[in-house]
């Protein structure tokens, strides 16, 4: 029997700007939490986030902005492996090995190819089409027992683990087939102002999202500005889409449960209780606002740290594509 220790976990983040509170809450906390129990893999999937259109100035900034807020949130380069995408070749060089096992029938079923080309039908490129393959590639480069995704990448792991099944049926048992990683707490974060949607940068209105450098002042104004219901009462309840948003919210940031929650505002309205989420929500974003600005403020450590991230991905990513060669036949490169 393999031990937890043993285990990988491989997951990436796009480097789309500044997280919001929901990436932090929903996924970057938990990768943090589970440093210590598994051996874990994160990157900035930048060759992802070329398949839509990038202004390359900005891009640069937001792959070391995500690098440095990753480290500010907490991934530990000590604890594990952190590194930015093209920064290891292996993962273009697996995406065209895998891409002549992945078929165009089952790309073209991907939900997220379907949806990001009706919202950019001026630039519906390969590189989208096979962005899946893209992904396969980082998880099973590093043989991942387990995967770190939101709903919206389930069906991309699911492909992921198809093509490994098949590349290892043509080839030989070759790649580790992933599971996804199921948080023990794990909420998914709403719009402020509509709860029924999940929290999104892309947003219109910028009152819908919290980002995890806002400033303390706009934290609280946005949640003063949350739309709720028209009851009083602070519970969790079938109906109160806003209030059980800003209970899961208040919940993820103090510990408290629900039922707790719902004692400490007894007899309090809704404002009382915007306010308390607020400043919950400030105060435990102020340490990685923090810590994020002195990581800007020493890009050579930043790039000591990714420099050395890379070097750890490489030497475990190598061997699987070194492998990988081998079993498709190609002579060994001199
Ligand atoms: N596609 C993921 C997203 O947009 C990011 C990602 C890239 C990823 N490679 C990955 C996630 C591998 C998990 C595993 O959110």
């Amino acid at each position: 029997m393999e031990t937890q220790e043993n285990k990988v976990i491989f997951s990436a983040i796009q480097p789309t700007g500044t997280f919001t509170l929901g990436n932090y809450i929903g996924a970057v906390r938990n990768w943090v939490n589970i440093q210590d129990e598994y051996r874990c893999i994160y990157a900035i999937a930048d060759l992802h986030a070329i398949t839509v259109k990038q202004e390359p100035a900005k891009l640069r900034q937001h792959t070391l902005e995500a690098f440095a807020l990753l480290m500010a949130c907490g991934i530990d380069p000590e604890k594990s492996v952190m590194f930015i995408q093209s920064h290891n070749k292996c993962h273009a060089e697996m995406n065209w090995i895998l891409s002549c096992s992945a078929q165009f029938g089952e790309l073209s079923r991907m939900t997220q190819f379907k949806a990001k080309s009706e919202k950019h039908p001026d630039d519906i490129n390969a590189g989208l089409f096979t962005y899946p393959v893209l992904m396969a590639g980082d998880i099973l480069l590093y043989q991942a027992d387990l995967v770190p995704i939101g709903d919206d990448q389930k069906q991309h792991l699911e492909l992921a683990r198809n093509i490994a099944q098949r590349f290892n049926q043509k080839y030989g048992e070759l790649f580790k087939i992933p599971d996804p990683y199921i948080p023990k707490v794990g909420a998914r974060i709403k719009s402020l102002q509509d709860p029924t949607k999940k929290m999104s940068k892309s947003d219109e209105n910028p009152n819908s999202c919290i980002l995890i450098l806002d400033d303390k002042d706009t934290v609280i104004r946005k949640f003063k500005r949350a739309v709720t219901d028209s009851d009083t009462v602070v519970r969790y309840a079938e109906g109160k889409d806003g209030i059980n948003n800003l209970m899961s919210i208040y919940s993820a940031v103090t510990g408290k449960g629900y039922d707790e929650i719902e004692r400490e505002f007894e007899g309090k309205g809704y404002g009382d209780f915007k306010l308390a989420v607020g400043e919950a929500v400030a105060d435990s974003l102020e340490p990685v606002r923090t810590k994020f600005a002195e990581l800007m403020n020493d890009k050579a450590y930043l790039k000591e740290v990714y420099t050395n991230g890379v070097q750890a991905a490489e030497r475990i990513s190598r061997k699987t594509m070194t492998k990988a060669y081998r079993k498709v036949g190609f002579v060994d490169c001199p």
